[in-house]
């Protein structure tokens, strides 16, 4: 089954996972709040990812720098001189692209234009690749075939940032109908820039940080000498970052302000690339563990035109979402570049003596970072199902229990018979270890289903049986098969089944 975009998205806000920020005022574009459901969901990705990142481990420890920095530390990076996209500004509509998610289809048609030539019309579809970008233009190329004829050729897609000067003059751009509105690549700084103090002036100008690992290398000497760490050791950070991407879009996935949880794993230089290999496929690892298991995940090596000039590899972990294949996750081997670099700009030695060879070196860095909002999108877009269950369609989110919002729901099958003072003491008793919900209103087969759709994987229901002999249905969400367990071991069962243990007669989750 194809998930479609816009159902997930009306599942999130239906379900309280995800909703437009400001919304009663209008929104904002490029900015989201996170209900009630989702808030735990991406608390869990990120209590997972430091878990399993940094607690689990004797070689990375943790970090929480500041957001607003030292403004020479963007100089250091190169975001206040290079981190900026090529944008293209529309003199017709006013709108303003990514020049590398421009894509020009070369039409020509076999009619005449009022010249009496063969019409060229070039026409420009936004998109991540040529695929995404085609729908515009084809369009657009069959409601100009009324007036000029078929085209005569499927036209040449061509990037727009590779057209000549002479050629961009063709375009028709996205969102008008005239050639040659579209104006040169033009460089736009990415980071948001604030005041700090009083004055509202260029020496008191500071940014909001657009990736969280700059306060890594600013504090690498701090936790060398403090935290009794040696090479090879990470240091890992979860936090916000802010970039004023100029087309956020595709629901979450490029937001004006989103939360990044990066490594940086410093080494000696010629242990680098067996760490580079050690993260690329640890980190992959990581998303399967977690329930991206199906074909949509995948690993896309750059090729070396790809590469920043300091990089040795980088590779991208990708996800097939609905609106095409996008990056999830970078892994770089980034060489002895960012410690360098701050060495240069702050003058501070941020040099490495390896007490074992005797040396001082200036140790290479390799980085996994990856993106808490787009970890929470692609493990909502696996999660997404539609089925049948007796006869009967339902949605259901098949999260793995770990990053299920509600681990378990409580409910007594009516509100009567003592069943729910009984179904209450239940979840009292659960709430203790894990996030439960307790839900007595209306026909229990509706709070299975609301159930399902948050993704809780079990269900927990008090009846008349339970009255006589202590017992109490468990249901398991995928399969719906249903089995009683005592009273007693509600608690411990609950427990197993969340870490894995098989349900009876069933597979482990
Ligand atoms: N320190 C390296 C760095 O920041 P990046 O590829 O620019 O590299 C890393 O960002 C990750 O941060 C991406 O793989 C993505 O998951 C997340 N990310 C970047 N820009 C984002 C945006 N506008 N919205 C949501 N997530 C974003």
């Amino acid at each position: 089954m194809e998930l479609e975009m816009d159902k997930l998205v009306s599942l999130c806000k239906r379900r309280g996972f995800v909703f437009p920020s400001s919304e009663i005022y209008g929104g904002i574009n490029g900015f989201w709040d996170y209900g009630p459901l989702g808030v735990e969901l991406k608390r869990n990705i990120k209590n997972a990812w430091w878990r399993d990142n940094v607690q689990s481990r004797d070689d990375v420890v943790g970090l929480d720098s500041s957001i607003i920095m030292n403004p020479k530390i963007w100089e250091a990076s190169g975001h206040l001189g290079g981190f900026s996209d090529p944008m293209v500004d529309c003199r017709a509509s006013k709108e303003r692209y990514r020049a590398d998610q421009i894509y020009v289809f070369a039409y020509v048609f076999p009619a005449v234009n009022p010249k009496g030539e063969p019409t060229e019309a070039w026409l420009a579809g936004l998109g991540g690749n040529p695929e995404e970008a085609a729908e515009g233009p084809e369009k657009r190329a069959a409601k100009l075939a009324r007036k000029f004829g078929k085209p005569t050729e499927p036209p040449t897609i061509i990037p727009y940032l590779e057209l000549s000067v002479e050629d961009r003059a063709k375009v028709i751009g996205p969102s008008t109908d005239e050639r040659d509105t579209l104006t040169e690549p033009r460089s736009f700084n990415l980071m948001f820039k604030t005041f700090v103090g009083a004055l509202e002036n260029d020496s008191n100008v500071a940014y909001l940080r657009p990736e969280t690992a700059q306060g890594i290398f600013a504090n690498f000497k701090n936790v060398v000498d403090t935290a009794r760490v040696k090479l090879p050791f990470g240091i890992a950070q979860v936090g916000k970052s802010f970039r004023n991407e100029i087309n956020p879009r595709n629901f979450t996935f490029r937001s004006r302000e989103f939360e990044q949880m990066e490594i940086e794993f410093f080494c000696r230089g010629e242990e680098a690339a067996d760490w580079y290999a050690y993260w690329r496929k640890a980190r992959f690892d990581w998303y399967t563990s977690l329930g991206l298991r199906s074909d949509r995940l995948r690993m896309r090596d750059h090729d070396a035109e790809e590469l920043a000039f300091y990089s040795k590899a980088t590779a991208d972990i990708e996800y097939a979402f609905p609106f095409g294949v996008s990056e999830l996750e970078g892994i770089a081997h980034r060489g002895d570049y960012d410690l360098s670099q701050h060495m240069k700009f702050s003058g501070k030695d941020l040099s490495y003596f390896d007490e074992e060879k005797k040396e001082r070196i200036v140790p290479h860095v390799v980085e996994p970072s990856a993106g808490a909002d787009r970890a929470t999108l692609a493990f909502l877009c696996e999660a997404f199902t539609e089925d049948e269950v007796g006869g009967e369609s339902r949605t259901v989110l098949k999260f793995h229990p770990r990053l299920a919002p509600i681990k378990a729901a409580v409910f007594p099958l009516v509100k009567r018979d003592g069943m729910p003072e009984k179904a209450q003491a239940i979840y009292r008793e659960l709430r203790k270890n894990h996030n439960v919900f307790y839900d007595e209103k209306g026909a229990i087969g509706r709070r299975y289903r609301r159930q399902d759709e948050a993704g809780t994987p079990f269900c927990i229901t008090v009846d008349s049986d339970t009255m006589t002999d202590d017992t109490v249905t468990f249901r398991d969400r995928d399969s719906c098969r249903q089995w009683r367990v005592p009273v007693a071991g509600a608690a411990r069962a609950l427990r197993d089944l969340l870490e894995g243990e098989a349900i009876p007669g069933g597979e482990s989750s």
